[in-house]
């Protein structure tokens, strides 16, 4: 696939004198033809350093590598995820699938553990029970962290909160301000192998003072029994969903304890709704396509070696963890599906944070450093408080800054000189709601997935993590002074450790 995007470099080429503002200037219509609308979800591409004429060759592309039967193979469930053999059909738990038989059955079983979560929400919320504890990490924590942090209001019957890190501070700083009579555990894990959750699924199990209050979600249910969490707590996990695309499934359980499950289903019609317009649309006018081919232009056109992603909403503030992951764990790739060596840049470093405070940190770098960083802007339209001076300020900043990076500004101190040429997308949202966000996830979902046919290479898998964990695994009876361990570094920083502490 990746001899298709050998042409890039020429149009690159072809365009290197060429600034944004003049792109802009010589074609004033692109403002408007490069953007696209899928309900509450505007996108506009038109801060973006290719032409018309790139741009052609970009949905040839796209249309050559059949992105198109790319989302049918997605949503009717084929194996695309080939290393391990499995489907991803994160679709089906949101009603996105396509009618074959396997994703029927998906969407059967998507839709029976979601009355299960029903029962047994309206279950806890018959008891005293305030707070809950969420204990998981990678897929099993950053949507449901994100989702929460975005859509919590305050007075909502259940306050949530979530322990990731095997480093014992996350679970004493969450724990320290909790009733154990008063809350409850969720431990999720889809292998429920994983060893930071099953740390600190331990310590929550011991500090509950009662621990039927202890539920779990996973794929293994005999782990989940050996745990000691009986069936009747359990809330399934199934391999054709991937751990990062999951908080759609009962991962989003904390989810829908905090938002409540009426508005976890909106989140997943939002979902759903952007599925059907990545599936049914046309290349030309399909959002997913356009952000993926973007991805590659910046990639393999541009060769950029990092994207920034810069929700302007600070509910929005998680969004770049939770996409380092969906991104980088799918896309951090450097063999294609047959096996080969690809012999293109895949994946960037995927970054960002919160403006406007990120403006007052490192938007120094976007603006007059020596690296090119494409970003994504995100902002949202409706408020949400009272203070409508802040939100203008806001919306203001937003649009200031995807318009200084891109125009720059001459000036003869060359200190004082903004070179501009910074490309950016600028999504907007009409509000922050289930639906709106549901949609905004999606759309990173299927860009992803999308770009991941374009280089060949598998999304749903992640051998690269497990190299480390081997490893930490090996070294943890050296640690204790059980074993040595084999690689000469690693013995001297054990000494340093151990004399650490003896001495203490
Ligand atoms: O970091 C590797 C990984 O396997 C992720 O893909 C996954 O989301 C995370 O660990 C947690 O895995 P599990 O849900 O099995 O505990």
């Amino acid at each position: 696939m990746t001899h298709l995007l050998a042409g890039l470099d020429a149009h690159a080429q072809r365009l290197a004198s060429t600034s944004l503002a003049q792109l802009i200037a010589s074609d004033p219509a692109r403002a408007q033809d490069f953007s696209l609308r899928c309900g509450p979800l505007y996108a506009n591409f038109a801060r973006q350093r290719y032409d018309r004429v790139a741009q052609a060759t970009l949905f040839d592309i796209a249309k050559q590598a059949d992105l198109a039967g790319a989302m049918q193979q997605l949503l009717g469930g084929e194996t695309v995820n080939g290393t391990e053999g499995r489907a991803a059909l994160h679709s089906a738990l949101r009603g996105g699938a396509v009618g074959s038989a396997f994703a029927l059955a998906a969407r059967a079983q998507a839709v029976s553990a979601q009355l299960r979560m029903r029962e047994l929400i309206d279950a806890l919320a018959a008891t005293e029970v305030t707070d809950i504890v969420s204990v998981g990490i990678g897929g099993s924590d950053l949507g449901p962290r994100l989702i929460v942090d975005a859509l919590a209001q305050t007075g909502a019957r259940f306050r949530v909160h979530f322990i990731s890190n095997v480093d014992g501070n996350a679970a004493r700083r969450v724990l320290a301000g909790l009733d154990p009579a008063k809350t409850a555990g969720i431990v999720i894990s889809k292998t429920f192998s994983t060893q930071e959750t099953l740390l600190n699924g331990s310590i929550v199990r011991a500090w509950l003072a009662n621990d039927t209050r202890l539920y779990a979600v996973s794929t293994n249910a005999q782990r989940v029994a050996d745990f000691g969490i009986p069936p009747e707590r359990t809330l399934p996990m199934w391999d054709w969903v991937g751990g990062r695309y999951s908080l759609w499934s009962a991962v989003g359980f904390p989810i829908a304890l905090a938002l409540g499950m009426d508005r976890f289903e909106q989140l997943l019609e939002g979902a759903a709704a952007l599925d059907a317009h990545a599936l049914h649309t046309p290349l030309h006018a399909n959002i997913a396509v356009w952000h993926a081919l973007t991805a590659i232009w910046n990639r393999n056109g541009l060769h950029a070696a990092t994207q920034a992603v810069l929700p302007y909403d600070d509910r929005l503030k998680l969004l770049p963890n939770y996409l380092q992951q969906l991104v980088m764990e799918s896309l951090g790739k450097s063999v294609q599906v047959d096996g080969n060596a690809i012999t293109t840049e895949t994946v960037p470093v995927w970054w960002g944070g919160a403006g406007t405070d990120t403006q007052h940190s490192f938007f120094q770098a976007l603006h007059q450093g020596t690296q090119i960083v494409p970003a994504d802007f995100i902002g949202v339209l409706k408020a949400d408080h009272p203070h409508a001076a802040n939100h203008a300020a806001l919306l203001a900043n937003l649009l200031a800054q995807t318009e200084a990076l891109a125009n720059g500004q001459d000036s003869e101190d060359p200190h004082r000189r903004y070179p501009g040429n910074r490309p950016s997308t600028l999504l907007l949202l009409d509000a922050l709601t289930p639906h709106s966000l549901g949609m905004l996830v999606a759309l990173y979902e299927h860009s992803v997935y999308l770009q991941s046919v374009l280089w060949g290479i598998n999304a749903f898998d992640q051998f690269g993590v497990e190299l480390g964990k081997q490893v930490a695994s090996r070294l943890l009876p050296a640690l204790h002074g059980e074993s040595q361990a084999s690689d000469v570094v690693t013995q001297a920083l054990l000494a340093v450790i151990h004399s650490q502490a003896n001495a203490n």
